[in-house]
């Protein structure tokens, strides 16, 4: 691949805990993922992204580190992860790991050295240790304030099993500098930064956001940008969650990072005028800088896109989430397979969440008893959180564990999805699956990297053009419309009627 294969890729994500179980204990790991990577190639993507591999008490799904030169157990070991890098790159596919610099587990050797430490000590300044809590609170739910025996109080964002780091500590910056090269060192290809905005705060300004977005945070990439320079072709993706365009676009200067999750888009509702602006309001701070667009509809943090899609109100927010809002699927379903159609068409990368291509939907009925995110006891059990879009994926057969493994899946799996299984889906060309495997092998020669021209088109429709004469419509409107002069039907996400584009559909003309 060449140099700049970033700019453009098709990059699927993958949650190791519900992607493939190769031991048969119900939890997905790195010989699962490693048996699976034909099916990845075959689907036509450019890289992986993992989400967090390292050895994790699992308070938050990976995301509370306890080792960041490790593998978690439970997925294997480093030697296989360094097997599975080599064979990912035999089969031209980049890997992509997750770095998580703004908090650790509390099961971390510097927590725990901190813990055993007195206050006003060397170790105890490497997380945020105060005599008095503060009263910010936890993006989870809750104080974002522990005490510990001592009496002293740790500043956690997140789950109280997650204590943030000092970034004002410059033994942070040389630990994470060392941890970045670690990996490096090992062949990933990139690193997808957690919670990237987050790391610098100010306690001082009264702000009860006085964690986003502060100026120093800056000072952390552009750090890391040049150790990366150092190596052949290393790319950032920052995971920036904030609405202000202009803001976000300074994570993308050139010194800094490479790309970032496109969240505008991911949260913006089915709607021709929503659609249309996010898009030219995303190419408009993103060309300026150099720097390629990406596009996302889902991720292991929101619901399922077909889900989404089948509700009343069809935009995402994280503080509304809309658990358990009745969603015609039918409906979810006719709307994800445009929605992937015009992602892939766009100038830049996209993001496949594993079982977007299945066409999953967000499972709501999951027992209390079962649920694992931090978020549903953090929110007294009135917030379900994220297992929805978190259950194992069904590969094939008729009943669980749908080929996922031998043993019981984490969560549960809907009896349901026999109908979805990728062994079904494959055989089928009308599938979800079929689709994404047809539009990526399009993608790869004529989509991805560069710039687009609108065509006329009625409000309802979003309809432009890519270099390579490839054309894009979107019909959201409730009336079909007529298909412009072409000469073929590349790819249609259902079916046309005659010269017509139905409503809710997608279609890609040469
Ligand atoms: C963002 C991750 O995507 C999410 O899953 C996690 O809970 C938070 N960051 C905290 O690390
Ligand atoms: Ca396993």
């Amino acid at each position: 691949m060449p140099e700049t294969w970033w700019r453009g890729a098709a990059i699927y994500q993958v949650y190791p805990r519900s992607f493939a179980d190769g031991n048969g204990d119900g939890i997905g790991d790195l010989a699962g993922l490693r048996s699976r990577l034909p099916y990845l190639a075959d689907l036509g993507v450019n890289a992986v992204w993992l989400t967090p591999w390292y050895p994790s008490p699992m308070a938050d799904g990976g995301y509370d580190v306890a080792d960041y030169r490790d593998i978690e157990p439970t997925f294997g070991t480093l030697e296989e992860a360094e097997k599975f890098i080599q064979e990912a790159h035999e089969l031209d596919i980049k890997v992509i790991i997750d770095v998580v610099p703004n908090h650790s587990s509390d099961q971390s050797a510097w927590f725990q050295e901190a813990l055993a430490a007195e206050p006003g000590s060397a170790a105890r300044n490497r997380f945020w240790f105060r005599d008095e809590p503060g009263d910010w609170k936890s993006i989870f739910g809750g104080p974002a304030w522990s005490q510990v025996p001592d009496g002293q109080w740790y500043l956690h964002l997140f789950a109280p099993e997650q204590p943030d780091f000092n970034w004002t500590n410059p033994e942070v910056h040389q630990e994470f500098h060392d941890v970045l090269r670690f990996w490096f060192d090992r062949g990933v290809d990139g690193i997808r930064i957690d919670s990237a905005a987050v790391l610098v705060k100010d306690f001082d300004g009264g702000d009860p956001d006085g964690y986003t977005d502060q100026p120093e945070v800056h000072d952390v990439y552009r750090g890391w940008r040049r150790l990366a320079e150092e190596y052949d072709n290393r790319i950032f993706i920052g995971e920036v969650w904030f609405p202000d365009q202009e803001r976000f676009a300074r994570y993308l200067r050139p010194d800094e990072m490479h790309t970032a999750f496109n969240f505008d888009f991911l949260a913006c509702p089915w709607d021709p005028a929503a659609l249309r602006h996010s898009i030219e309001e995303t190419m408009a701070t993103h060309i300026p800088l150099g720097a390629p667009p990406t596009w996302v509809l889902s991720n292991h943090d929101v619901a399922r896109v077909v889900t989404r899609l089948g509700r009343e109100d069809t935009s995402w927010d994280h503080g509304a989430r809309r658990d358990g809002v009745p969603a015609d699927l039918e409906l979810g379903y006719r709307r994800s397979r445009a929605a992937a159609l015009l992602a892939m068409a766009l100038p830049g990368g996209v993001y496949i969440y594993q079982g977007e291509e299945l066409g999953l939907p967000e499972v709501e009925d999951i027992p209390g008893e079962l649920r694992q995110d931090p978020i549903w006891p953090r929110s007294g059990y009135t917030i379900p959180g994220r297992d929805g879009c978190r259950v194992p994926l069904p590969w094939s057969g008729g009943e669980p564990p749908f080929g996922f493994g031998t043993g019981e899946p984490w969560l549960p799996q809907p009896e349901a999805w026999n109908k979805l299984t990728a062994e079904a889906q494959a055989q089928d060309l009308g599938s979800m699956l079929t689709l994404y495997k047809s539009a990526l092998a399009i993608r790869r020669d004529r989509l991805g990297d560069g710039t687009l021209t609108w065509l006329d088109s009625a409000p309802e429709v979003l309809a432009f053009t890519r270099e390579s004469g490839l054309t894009c419509l979107v019909n959201l409107g409730s009336e079909p419309v007529r298909l412009p002069p072409h000469e073929t039907v590349l790819l249609a996400s259902g079916p046309l009627e005659g010269e017509e584009l139905p409503t809710d559909t997608a279609v890609w003309l040469a």
